[in-house]
Order: structure tokens, then sequence, then C-alpha cells
């Protein structure tokens, strides 16, 4: 760990890229208008005055909008990563330098330096802490119970998928391969939120869209939106491009790599590292070099190659930058509303986990749309009896 000039905690790659991370946090925050909103009642009222915070979060332009916003808000924060691959080092500088906030996030960290940094983070005893992929709450109810005394709760972000998770985790293949999806057989494992977003995308850009799924329903919903359904050992012999995002393990498995394409090329954009066995990649191959960025070649035992992106990490955060700001500002707007509603209810909240009340996700939406300059109607005296009896019909 060091400090700065500034006497700032951090571990970070170096302070002197802040410059570069400043633009790209200003960049991002002129898409997060709702953030911005907030952050002006933040600043007003202060309602996270005395508030240690500890997020493990993407450190990205988007998160450090975040962080300024809960800072303003009069909250001490301190970030580190929720992913070793997907830190921007300029805009971790930045935040430290500009912004006086710890961070302890390096892109590229080894595991070990991954977990130090998530205990640096509990080292702050947060009242609050903010995750996305449940580490910090894991560590903290594993190794750290110690920090659990001043924790009111906790945020845990989840579904943003549908139209942040599609556009990047195609900016992240094409960035890593250079590769034309027109005419390519591009198979998605999982039709979730992520996943059929990531399907209209990769069908925009002309390719032959193939699904592969476990649920019934799912599996029904994308034969109805038009796209080929079949199990993964067919899907894998006929696939150029394959992408997972389940949320599962082990979805791509020894068994498909033995029969893909010499020269296929496989993704992952579900959030941990294990939906592709690289391990059983491992041991069919006899030797791998790495050939781009973001690209590792594997080389199997019977000459076919077969391509790895991001060492199976969420693709459209190891190779592109994630969601655009404008996905991330309702994300984190809702972020920010939520720990708000924490600091003002937690002693009349259970020790239980809460869905994001539907009151604030309505305000976030409504701030949206008044932000993109789009009005919509309102329901009607008339109409809002309607809805709430039965006795009216034909
Ligand atoms: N890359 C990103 O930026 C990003 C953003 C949000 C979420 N995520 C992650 O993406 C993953 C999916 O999130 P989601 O919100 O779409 O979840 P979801 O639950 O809506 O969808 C997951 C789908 O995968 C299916 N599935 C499970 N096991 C499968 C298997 N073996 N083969 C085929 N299909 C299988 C499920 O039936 C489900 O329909 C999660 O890990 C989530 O954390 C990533």
């Amino acid at each position: 760990m060091s400090t700065t000039s500034t006497q700032v905690q951090c571990d970070i790659k170096g302070i002197e890229f802040a410059d570069l991370g400043k633009k790209r946090i200003e960049w991002a925050n002129q898409s997060m208008k709702v953030l911005q909103i907030i952050r002006k009642e933040f600043i007003k009222n202060q309602p996270l005055k005395g508030m240690r915070i500890a997020a493990c979060l993407h450190v990205t332009a988007e998160t450090a909008n975040l962080a300024i916003c809960l800072r303003d808000g009069g909250a001490d924060v301190v970030l580190c990563a929720s992913n070793p691959l997907s830190t921007q080092d300029d805009v971790a500088a930045s935040l430290v330098r500009d912004n006086g906030i710890q961070v302890f996030a390096i892109k590229g960290e080894d595991n070990d330096t991954y977990y130090n940094h998530i205990l640096a983070a509990l080292d702050h005893k947060p009242h609050i802490t903010m995750d996305d992929g449940a580490d910090l709450v894991s560590v903290l109810h594993t190794k750290r119970q110690d920090a659990l005394e001043s924790v009111i709760g906790g945020t845990e972000e989840t579904t943003t998928g549908r139209y942040g998770t599609g556009q990047s985790t195609i900016d992240g293949i094409i960035r890593a391969t250079n590769f034309l999806l027109a005419g390519s057989k591009f198979v998605i494992a999982g039709y979730g939120w992520c996943g059929r977003g990531l399907a209209s995308r990769a069908r925009g850009n002309g390719a032959e869209v193939i699904i592969t799924e476990i649920d019934p329903t799912k599996a029904l919903e994308a034969v109805m939106d038009g796209f080929r359904v079949m199990s993964m050992p067919e899907a894998a012999k006929l696939g150029d491009v394959f992408c997972t995002v389940t949320g599962n393990k082990n979805v791509l498995d020894k068994e498909h790599f033995e029969v893909m394409k010499d020269g296929a090329i496989i993704s992952n954009s579900g959030h941990f590292n294990v939906e592709i066995d690289i391990p059983a990649l491992e041991s069919l191959s006899s030797s791998k070099r790495t050939t781009r960025t973001s690209v590792e070649e594997y080389s199997l035992r019977d000459g076919r190659k077969i391509n790895l992106l991001g060492e199976g990490r969420l693709i459209n955060l190891a190779a592109a930058e994630g969601h655009p700001p404008s996905v991330m500002d309702m994300s984190f707007a809702d972020q920010a509303l939520s720990v708000d509603y924490m600091v003002k209810n937690h002693a009349m909240l259970e020790k239980k986990v809460y869905r994001v009340p539907e009151e604030l996700d309505k305000r976030v939406a409504r701030l949206k749309l008044e932000s993109m300059g789009i009005k919509i109607d309102r329901l009607t005296p008339e109409q809002e009896e309607y809805l709430a009896g039965w006795s009216e019909g034909t």
C-alpha cells in the first residue's frame, strides 16, 4: 500500500496517469444526467454525512462518478476492484489525485493482490458496503467478521444486462479480434437479460445467432424472437464465435472444445471466469501463445486452434470499456438512492436481502426519461379508478 503526496491511502498503478483519467471521468459524466441530479441534491442535503462506504465495483470512469456523488453526499468512500482485469488505471489515479478518494485497484492484479485490496477496503470499517459480484460482502462474512460491527447494510449491483452488456460485449469481442461478425455463426449460451441483449446486437451486426439454454421458457422465447436454438454439443460444432452469459460454470467444457471448428473464438460476459472450463482447454492443448492483446491461441493436440478472449473474464470489461455511461447512469442512480434509503431506514429494516424499492426504480426511470426530453402520459382519475376496480366490464 502507498500514500500519495496528498496522503490519500491507495494502491494503484501510478498517479502519473491521472490527467487522462480526469478527462475520462468528465466524459462519462456528460452522459450521466440522472446521477448529476442526485449529486446536486446530495451536495445540498448531505444525506451520507459521517458514513464510511467500502465499494467493490469495476473501477471505471462511470464508477468514479458514483464515488464522487457519494463523497459529495458526505460519505468517506474507499474503492476496490470487483474484477482483476476491469480497472482503468488512469481513472483510479484521478480518483486519488483529484478527488481524494482511496482506491485499491490495479488492472491485471493477481489473485492475492485482488483479495488484499478487498481486505484494505474493509480496513475502512465501513457502515455501508457496495458490491458487484458479492466478493466484498463474502470476505466480510468469512475472513473479516470483525468489520461487521459497524455495517448497517450493503448493496449488490446486478442486472444492467440487456442494453449495456449487449453493446459492450460486441465491442469487446470486436476490439479483441477485429473479427467480421457479418455472416458468422455466433453462439450465445444463456438467454437471460444479458444474453437477449447480446443476441439482438449480434444479429444487428449480421451474424447468424444460435442460442443455447437450459430453461424451456427462455429457450422458447429465443425461438419466438427468431433465433436458432439448440444444445451446446450441437452448437459447438457450428459456431465461429461463442459467448457465455449464464452466471453458471463450465458451460463451455471439454466435450465442446473437442468438436469445435479450427479457429473458433470463445469468450465470456458472465460475471465470473468459470463459465469456460479453462483447465479442460489446457488439458487438451499442447501449447498456447498470446496472439493479440486479450487473445490467447490454444493449440490442441489434434492440430486445431481455439482462441480464448480475455482469459475467460467478462469480455466487455477485459477488452472494452464495459457499459456505456448512459446505462451506468441508471444503475448507479439506483445504487446512490439505495444507499440514501438504507441510511434513512436501516433502523426499520430486517437483516435480509431487499429488492430495490419500486419507488426508487420508478424515480430513476422518470428522471432518465426527463433527461432525454421524453414525456409520457399520466393516468386520469377515471383510469386509476377503472384499473383499481373489478366491477366494470362489457
Ligand atoms: N458483462 C456484464 O457487464 C454483465 C452485466 C450484468 C450481468 N452480468 C453477468 O452475466 C450473467 C448473466 O446475467 P443475467 O442478468 O443475464 O442473468 P439471467 O438469470 O437473466 O440469465 C442467465 C440465463 O442463463 C441460463 N443458463 C444457466 N445455465 C445455463 C447453461 N448451462 N447453458 C445455457 N444457459 C444457461 C439461465 O436459464 C438464464 O436464462 C451473470 O453472471 C451476471 O452477473 C454481466
